[in-house]
């Protein structure tokens, strides 16, 4: 038997269960992955709360890392004994162990651990493909990053920092701010006490950014609209605040803006692009660019407890749960 987290109601963090769960031999396509760590992502959060719908009862999370210790027929991607993390892929990585299709799984290189591959699959490929691919950054720019001492956003500084990058990040308090510059980050704002807006027109002497990458949503949106550049994007990558609705004629009204709300799913495939996209990640980990540890570990069995802390703002960087 297998121990899962899973939820048979959406809602609070209550309704995570850890569970004994059948996990089977995997089938054609499949292998069985022991799990080493977990990631805990805000997009959790949305399946265990129902706006992102899951058919109930169910597993939860999309993002582990561990060793494969069985395959199914005609898998060729994975050998038994790899070191293996993903990102995509059904939902229950909540588990010690569990059946993944074998095509999503990526290899681990030696000298990374598995608590940092696991800040890195979900995270770090969110700030790999923000960055590199959505808006592309050449370095030079100044560009304004919402949640920048969050779990991606702690990445996100750090790359930044590594393309030449100026980054204002927006952060709830003090020590994330500290935090954040730390990370790489070359201005910060306490958005709880200070005008977002404002202070990015003042650090780029009126021009406002050419690119936001908005993952809080509701709450920032006018900041971010009001910080962009004429012809400025606007990347709504994320809603950790709330969903985000937009009436177009604002963006004439603020300088011909540009939107784009990005998945994953149509940025990390085929699989030999999202291999290519690890490996640009793992390259900067190797090199000393991006160190990734954990900030907050919980064990598996207290996964409401690690939502909790995340819906509360009260962790920084990334959570992971350690089966
Ligand atoms: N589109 C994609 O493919 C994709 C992929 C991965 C992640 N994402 C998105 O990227 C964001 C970051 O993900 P993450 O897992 O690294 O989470 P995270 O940034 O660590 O999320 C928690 C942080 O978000 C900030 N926050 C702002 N408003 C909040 C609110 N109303 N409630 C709770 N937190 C709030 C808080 O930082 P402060 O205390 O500084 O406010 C908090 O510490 C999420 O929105 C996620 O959905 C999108």
């Amino acid at each position: 038997m297998a121990k899962a987290i899973r939820f048979h109601a959406t809602g609070g963090p209550e309704v995570l269960r850890l569970e004994d769960v059948e996990v089977g031999a995997p089938g054609p396509g499949e292998a069985r992955v022991r799990h080493a760590a977990i990631a805990v992502n805000f997009i959790d959060v949305y399946v265990r709360t129902g706006r992102y719908p899951a058919a109930l009862p169910s597993g939860l999370g999309s993002d582990a890392v561990g060793v494969v210790e069985a395959v199914g027929p005609g898998v060729t991607e994975v050998e038994v004994g790899q070191r293996v993390g993903y990102l995509l892929g059904p939902q229950g990585a909540y588990a010690d162990v569990r059946v993944m299709p074998a095509a999503v799984l990526i290899p681990l290189p030696d000298g990374i651990a598995d608590t940092v591959a696991a800040t890195l699959m979900m995270k770090g490929m969110t700030a790999q493909y923000l960055f590199r691919q959505v808006y592309p950054l050449k370095g030079g720019e100044t560009i304004l990053y919402h949640a920048a001492a969050g779990g991606v956003g702690l990445i996100a500084c750090q790359w930044a920092r590594a393309l030449g990058v100026t980054m204002i990040g927006t952060v709830s308090s003090d020590e994330k701010a500290a935090l954040a510059r730390a990370n790489g980050c070359t201005h910060t704002i306490v958005y709880t006490r200070e005008n977002v807006a404002a202070r990015v027109r003042e650090i780029t002497d009126g021009r406002g950014v050419p690119v936001v990458y908005d993952s809080v949503g509701r709450d920032t949106l006018q900041a971010s609209l009001d910080s962009l550049a004429v012809r400025g994007t606007l990347v709504s990558n994320g809603t950790s605040s709330g969903p985000v609705v937009i009436d177009t004629m604002q963006l004439a009204a603020k300088g011909s803006l540009w939107v784009t709300r990005p998945a994953m799913v149509h940025y990390a495939a085929p699989r030999s692009h999202m291999l290519a996209m690890a490996e640009e990640l793992f390259d900067l980990v190797r090199a000393g660019k991006i160190v990734s540890d954990p900030r907050q570990s919980f064990p598996l069995a207290e996964a409401a407890e690690a939502h909790r802390a995340l819906e509360a703002r009260a962790t920084s960087g990334a959570t992971v749960l350690l089966p």
